[in-house]
């Protein structure tokens, strides 16, 4: 290893990144992130539709940035369980995107933290996620199932988890999430 290399590969190690919200700016790296850590365009597509809907949340669609280039991405959205009288509100968290070479150092951890630490804070009380089942269960999501949350479509239970940010957030609520259409494209 020549020590060029070596030093080059020390400071990808030690760089660090922030976790911010995103700007408009943002949208063409925020597609390249979920181009490459996805290996296709469905669901950068997935992010630029949710983005036109009134209730997309630009608080709640986050960067990690490293050294001026965004590395990471996470959305969430504005859904709801229906089933119970009236529907109750909830978040969607999806989709989530670390760029490949940046994968395995925390930034997609770090992203999941500080989207549920603002998703509390402004004030939500549900996220329900559909996604790897050994990852996102260490930041508290539990089968929603559990909760008598059920998806709209065919999921294997576990892949289909919910958390409850505020106490009870589940006690009234047993249904079907409902997503916005752009959902169904992906
Ligand atoms: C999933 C993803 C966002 C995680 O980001 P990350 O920055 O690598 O995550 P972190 O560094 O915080 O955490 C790494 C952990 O995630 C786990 N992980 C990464 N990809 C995983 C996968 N496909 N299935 C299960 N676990 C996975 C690793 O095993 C590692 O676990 P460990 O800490 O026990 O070693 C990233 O791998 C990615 O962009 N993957 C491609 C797109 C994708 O699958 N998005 C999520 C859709 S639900």
């Amino acid at each position: 290893m020549s020590f060029t290399y070596a030093i080059g590969l020390l400071r990808r190690i030690t760089m660090q990144w922030i976790v911010r919200a995103q700007s408009e700016s943002d949208h063409d790296a925020i597609d390249r992130v979920n181009r490459l850590a996805f290996g296709q365009d469905n669901e950068g597509r997935l992010v630029r539709a949710l983005r036109c809907l009134p209730e997309f949340l630009p608080d709640l669609s986050l960067v990690a940035e490293a050294e001026r280039t965004i590395v990471g991405h996470i959305l969430f959205t504005p859904i709801h369980i229906r089933g119970s009288t009236p529907p109750v509100p909830a978040l969607a968290l999806a989709p989530m995107a670390v760029l490949p070479d940046w994968q395995r150092r925390g930034v997609g951890s770090s992203l999941v933290r500080e989207g549920i630490d603002r998703c509390r804070r402004l004030g939500h009380a549900r996220i329900i996620v559909l996604g790897h089942t050994e990852y996102y269960p260490r930041f508290g999501f539990v089968p929603a199932s559990s909760f008598g949350i059920r998806a709209p479509f065919p999921v294997p239970d576990d892949a289909f988890m919910a958390m409850a940010l505020q106490p009870d957030a589940f006690a009234q609520c047993i249904g079907v999430v409902e997503y916005p259409p752009a959902f169904s494209d992906v």
